[in-house]
């Protein structure tokens, strides 16, 4: 089996994270990553915010804990936040960001670096307190967040996990 595949494999959601820093030439490798996936017409209408501050990544995730009602929310404690948004008004935002999620997820993997999908901020964007610190982080008002890539080194190693889902091959 290649690397490629094997990275695809053993690729597991990790939710503990080491207090380690990642190093940031590795960070701008998934950034690059992201930036290589396809988009929508190649429209690329993507920006990829990235947060290396563990407290400014506890501020965010404590104002969606208070949206949602989910007091000690903590977003797993990543050590690095990608926060990929997109325009409001593409057509193809959420599929592309999902591609450069999955593009951050197996670059992550390969550099043996845990990750998970954090799917809270869709939907409370615009609550004021979030868009307060979205704006912080530099993000568009006219963009959206449909998912981030919480990051860090893991604490142990996750078990392979079942794969389901009908497939057929037609002959
Ligand atoms: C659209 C989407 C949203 C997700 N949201 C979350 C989330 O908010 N929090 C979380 O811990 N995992 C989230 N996940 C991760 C899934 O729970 C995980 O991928 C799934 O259980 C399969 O496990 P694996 O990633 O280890 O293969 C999300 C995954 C996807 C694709």
């Amino acid at each position: 089996m290649n690397e490629t595949m094997k990275t695809i494999l053993t690729r597991r959601s990790i939710r503990s994270f080491q207090e380690k820093p990642i190093p940031e030439e590795d960070v701008k490798q998934l950034v690059d990553a992201a930036l290589h996936a396809p988009s929508g017409m190649g429209k690329q209408t993507w920006k990829f915010t990235v947060v290396m501050n563990r407290e400014k990544i506890q501020k965010l995730a404590k104002a969606i804990g208070a949206a949602l009602g989910r007091d000690g929310y903590d977003m797993y404690q990543p050590e690095v936040l990608i926060i990929p948004s997109n325009l409001k008004e593409s057509p193809f935002g959420r599929e592309d960001n999902a591609c450069a999620l999955e593009n951050i997820f197996l670059a992550a993997h390969s550099l043996g670096i845990g990750s998970v999908w954090i799917n809270q901020l869709q939907g409370i964007c615009d609550q004021p307190e979030i868009r307060a610190i979205l704006k912080e982080f530099e993000i568009p008002d006219d963009h959206v967040v449909y998912g981030m890539a919480a990051l860090g080194y893991g604490d142990g190693e996750p078990a392979p996990k079942e794969r389901i889902g009908q497939t057929a091959y037609i002959r």
